[in-house]
């Protein structure tokens, strides 16, 4: 037996894990030492009612001859599939149920989606970026070129004049960064993958945060993008779903990768459950009211954030499209997170594990409870103008 070679090319643990990992350590050495974590973007409020209803409605329909259901559409049931196109339909952009294949996340969908891939691809990925991108390429063996996102482009990265690929991720609004693009900036990417003949993966999984004028929510607004891109959505960070797992990939009829992912997850996926496609279809028809103020509440968490940076001069980005808010430490980024959780005990996710380009920089998440927040804010400020003081003699400067 053979094992993937490629494996001992990724980093010792996922970027998550090791956060983890190292959060476990402190907590056996300092047992009840009350951590607050502002580190993994995981979602706090409970689930709406509406869903929950949803769900027991669903396992009783379950409970009958007549209700049962065994698997279900390898691409969806007709209900899910209908309100996610009514969905992009309430934002003026058309697409079929056939172009709608429901998943049980966007990580998965993304990671899986590289099954219809041949290896000799390029796959372009900008950096820092969500970490899952760079992983599954490496697993998968793909050969990939970064674009940079700096704070010289407002973490934006923007297609390279002069390197040609074949597959392109792009995420927006970003993680980590929080930056998105606007209907210009993301043509150039578009028309930079017409001219290429390649695909743009548009991950899309906090589209339901922006709130400035001008910034795209769907990468179908764009002209040309039907012929060009696939896009992946979720129910995780818009209607709280990380425990529940509901996702969505929509591929245009007119590419081959729709027959293609529909084969696909015939061989490998039996489906979302009935009872999780019944409650994330209560959250886009009746329920979508609560999923708003679900976000508007992580929102004010980011405020919270955010106000609080301002007022002690922190230099960030994101906060206002993004629940996350990504600022500039100034230090290598995993001995601000060891410093930061010994001395505040509150956890971050240390921009390096994003890519090269976040060294220095530090993502916080505003998925906690407001409560819990507004007592990280607290301890945050202590603990900034210590760090302030103590910077320069303890530590190296990144840049
Ligand atoms: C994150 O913290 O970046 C996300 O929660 C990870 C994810 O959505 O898988």
């Amino acid at each position: 037996m053979k094992t993937n070679r490629n494996f001992k090319n990724l980093k010792e643990n996922y970027l998550f894990a090791e956060v983890s990992k190292r959060v476990q350590a402190y907590n056996n050495e300092f047992p009840n030492s009350d951590v607050i974590s502002l580190g993994i973007g995981d979602v706090t409020i409970p689930l709406s009612v509406k869903a929950v209803e949803a769900c027991k409605n669903a396992a009783i329909e379950m409970s009958t001859r007549a209700g049962f259901h065994g698997y279900g559409p390898y691409d969806g049931y007709p209900f899910l599939k209908n309100a996610i196109v009514d969905y992009y339909k309430s934002r003026g952009i058309t697409i079929d149920a056939d172009e709608v294949f429901v998943t049980d996340g966007a990580k998965n969908g993304i990671g899986n989606f590289l099954d219809l891939f041949d290896t000799d691809n390029t796959v372009m990925i900008p950096d820092p970026v969500y970490p899952a991108y760079v992983d599954a390429n490496v697993l998968s063996g793909h050969k990939i070129v970064y674009v940079d996102a700096t704070k010289e482009n407002g973490f934006l990265a923007m297609p390279p004049k002069r390197v040609k690929a074949d597959i392109i991720y792009i995420c927006s609004p970003n993680n980590p960064t929080g930056a998105a693009y606007n209907a210009e900036q993301l043509k150039q990417w578009v028309d930079y993958a017409l001219e290429n003949q390649a695909v743009i993966l548009y991950d899309a999984a906090y589209e339901a945060y922006i709130e400035s004028k001008g910034i795209v929510r769907s990468i179908f607004e764009i002209t040309g993008a039907r012929d060009c891109a696939v896009e992946f959505c979720s129910f995780s960070k818009m209607a709280g779903f990380t425990g529940v797992r509901c996702g969505w990939t929509v591929i245009p009829m007119c590419s081959p990768l729709n027959r293609m992912w529909l084969h696909r997850q015939a061989i490998k996926f039996n489906g979302t459950s009935f009872i999780v496609q019944r409650m994330a279809e209560s959250m886009l028809r009746g329920g979508y009211e609560d999923t708003r103020k679900m976000v508007a509440e992580y929102k004010s968490n980011a405020k919270i954030i955010t106000k609080k940076f301002d007022s002690l001069g922190i230099q960030y980005t994101g906060g206002v499209n993004a629940p996350y808010i990504w600022f500039d430490c100034g230090i290598d980024s995993w001995q601000f997170f060891d410093y930061l959780l010994k001395k505040a005990r509150i956890v971050c996710t240390p921009g390096s594990g994003f890519g090269k380009n976040g060294d220095g920089w530090v993502r916080l998440t505003s998925f906690n409870s407001r409560e819990r927040t507004e007592e990280a804010v607290t301890r945050f400020e202590a603990f900034w103008k210590d760090f302030i003081e103590v910077r320069d003699k303890l530590f190296e400067p990144v840049r």
